[in-house]
């Protein structure tokens, strides 16, 4: 996967023979052993790291679930409640699994954030950016199936209200909609397949994450000040100074988690699941998971017809627009800078963007009347804004800060004492 030449000598006769045959070694020491990495990576990018290692947690949690439990309306729910109960560890499984999920998209926004902040979308890394949206909406799928899967009150009349949405689409709506559920109503036939699909998707997504990072490796990571690499000096080698960096990160991201899964595994969720379905009693509020709050807050703001849209198609186009904005980010953004650290503009309406995101979440919690709903008009408004309006003509008007000439001089311009510290280059050793 490493996009330079390989520096991969085998050491014994088996692994001459296997490098003959089939360069396995090889491709793993050049991609996470002699790999160059810009030495001067913070925490924020250790985030890939630990998605991967989330998404490896949720497929083995994952499958071990799907051996306990019953994909059929009349058994599901007492299913679940019988790896609570009954199954080895099956409380602590479960817990990891749906823990796991909150967290795992803990990850994605942060990392995404990074991707934000750092201007990681930009040339040569359109495509590294759009895989990763294509992960995030895989993502949001594989969670929406999967926290039906339980059949209590909140998988129920979530799975109502949301495969609801598609009928606002004309003409095939109505039949999307049937397609989803297997039939008019959300019932055994929807179960079936969304377990069928939530067993699925992870495997997709792992497919998707091999090429993401696969043209990460082609195209290198980005570093905070946004300057490609240019000499030796400014890499190291991934083994072991990334390693450790993100096995460190790593460490501290479980810790927290472990606290959620152990001391307070029911703070993320809702109540309401913990009751079984009951398709004749609606719950006073429907919300869904947090991670999908702000885009809920979104769909509920256009109370007002647009045009031939009506009011309830315009929420359904403005909550996947809200998504389908992120893939064309890197032609939005027209600043010839890539990191915010030298975008004095940018960097103020990005930390406003990231405020206005957390604020959508928590509109999209409270119920749709009253003041939240112009609230949530303006925040969407901005959401939009920082796309649509502020990418673009920032990229024009700004005038950025000074740029180091390389990594190495932004390293050692910050750390002056610091450079008889510098650790060996990549391939250097
Ligand atoms: C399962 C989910 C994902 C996994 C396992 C994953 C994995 C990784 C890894 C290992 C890296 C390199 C380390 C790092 O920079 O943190 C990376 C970089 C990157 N990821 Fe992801 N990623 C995921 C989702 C996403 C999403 C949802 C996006 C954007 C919408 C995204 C965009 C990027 C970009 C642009 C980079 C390059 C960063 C840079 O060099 O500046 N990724 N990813």
């Amino acid at each position: 996967m490493s996009g330079g030449h390989s520096t991969y000598t085998p050491k014994s006769g088996l692994g001459r023979w296997m490098d003959a045959r089939l360069p396995l070694p090889r491709l793993l020491y050049d991609s996470f052993v002699a790999y160059p990495v810009p030495r001067n990576l913070n925490y924020a990018y250790t985030f890939g790291g630990i998605l991967t290692l989330m998404l490896a947690l949720q497929i083995v949690t994952g499958v071990v679930l799907a051996m306990h439990y019953a994909p059929n309306t009349e058994l599901a729910f007492v299913s679940v409640e019988k790896i609570m109960r009954d199954v080895n560890s099956g409380w602590l499984l479960r817990y990891l699994h749906a823990n796991g999920a909150s967290f795992f998209f803990v990850a994605v926004y942060v990392h995404i954030f990074r991707g934000l902040y750092y201007g990681s979308y930009k040339a040569p890394r359109e495509l590294l950016w759009i895989l990763g949206c294509i992960i995030y909406l895989l993502m949001m799928a594989t969670a929406f199936m999967g926290y039906v899967l339980p059949w209590g009150q909140m998988s129920f009349w979530g799975a109502t209200v949301i495969t609801g949405f598609f009928t606002a689409i004309p003409l095939v709506g109505d039949w999307i909609q049937q397609l989803l559920l297997g039939g008019f109503a959300v019932d055994n036939p929807t179960l079936n397949r969304f377990f069928s699909l939530h067993y699925l998707l992870p495997f997709m997504i792992a497919g998707v994450v091999v090429l993401h990072i696969w043209a990460l490796h082609v195209t290198g990571q980005t570093n905070p000040t946004g300057i490609e690499v240019k000499q030796k000096t400014d890499t190291v080698a991934f083994t072991p100074y990334a390693t450790i960096k993100d096995g460190f990160a790593m460490i501290l991201f479980l810790l927290v988690f472990a606290y959620f899964v152990f001391y307070i595994p029911g703070f993320l969720g809702h109540a309401d699941n913990s009751i079984e379905a009951n398709p004749l009693k609606t719950p006073a509020h429907i919300v869904p998971e947090w991670y999908f709050l702000p885009f809920y807050a979104i769909l509920r703001a256009i109370t007002f017809n647009i045009g031939p849209i009506d009011s309830k198609l315009g929420g359904v186009l403005a909550m996947f627009g809200s998504i389908a904005v992120l893939f064309v980010v890197p032609w939005l953004d027209t600043s010839k800078v890539r990191s915010a650290a030298y975008r004095p503009w940018y960097k103020l309406f990005f930390w406003l963007f990231v405020a206005n995101a957390i604020f959508l979440g928590w509109l999209g919690s409270r119920p749709a009347e009253g003041v939240y709903v112009a609230l949530a008009q303006a925040s969407t408004f901005y959401y939009f804004a920082f796309f649509l309006i502020l990418m673009p003509l920032l990229g024009l008007i700004e005038t950025p800060r000074r740029l180091p000439n390389s990594i190495t001089e932004a390293v050692l311009e910050k750390n002056k004492a610091g450079a008889p510290a510098l650790a060996q280059p990549a391939g250097e050793r």
